[in-house]
């Protein structure tokens, strides 16, 4: 019995664990496009998107970017931060800044760390060895106000993000948080959202007063709570 089981030490362990929803977002500071930043002074009190692109002077980060720049207000409604990361250096992110700007149409508006020591990078599982041993992945965390993981997707290099979908994810986590419903597949805005089934059938009616549709006990339908 337990042949097979390996134990492995601390540094070991250190090395091979990721962040998983639910984890705490680990702090840290950084030299960025806008000087040097603390995470959770930067996020202060809100929700946030900290997401790493392959390089700087890239085609589809340099779409990415832009989108997000293009997005300002649609993040700054939903009271969410947002911050890229690249393990180039904060010289190369202003020269890059200007080309984004240019091309894309838009005025950057927001903090690019510049990880060139790798630190955040490795702490928020950012390289992929088997994909890229120099640069990161598309990794995307939102982080709550609480500044716990409550999102992570990992893209490739070769596939720019659907940034409309990131602002659809908030949406549902934010409705969570404040409303105990959950969103069902491809759920849009304005559409019925499931009443989370920790909320006894009984006591829907007085947290809900829009109402609600029993499809089966356990799939209950009500009207987007905040609309
Ligand atoms: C990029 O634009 O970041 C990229 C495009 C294709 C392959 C790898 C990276």
């Amino acid at each position: 019995m337990y042949s097979n089981l390996v134990v492995l030490n601390y540094h070991q362990k250190s090395i091979i664990m990721s962040l998983r929803l639910g984890d705490k977002a680990p702090n840290f500071k950084a030299k960025t496009s806008e000087g040097e930043i603390d995470f959770y002074e930067y996020l202060g009190d809100s929700w946030g998107v900290l997401f790493s692109h392959p390089g700087d002077y890239t085609p589809v980060c340099t779409t990415e970017l832009g989108k997000t720049a293009a997005l300002k207000d649609e993040f700054t409604k939903r009271n969410v931060k947002v911050l890229a990361l690249s393990v180039d250096s904060v010289e190369s992110h202003h020269g890059w800044i200007q080309d984004i700007n240019e091309t894309q149409g838009v005025e950057v508006n927001f903090p690019i760390i510049a990880d060139e020591d790798r630190k955040i990078s490795e702490a928020y599982d950012m390289i992929h060895p088997n994909a890229s041993v120099n640069a990161t992945v598309r990794s995307l965390f939102i982080i709550g106000p609480d500044k716990t993981v409550k999102l992570i997707i990992t893209y490739p290099a070769s596939t720019g993000r659907n940034f409309q979908e990131i602002l659809r994810v908030i949406d549902s986590l934010q409705l969570t948080a404040n409303y105990s419903v959950a969103t069902p597949a491809d759920w849009k805005e304005g559409e019925d959202v499931v009443v989370v089934p920790a909320i006894k059938t009984e006591d829907i009616s007085a947290k809900f007063p829009k109402g609600f549709t029993l499809v089966k006990p356990y799939l209950r339908l009500t009207p987007q709570p905040n609309k």
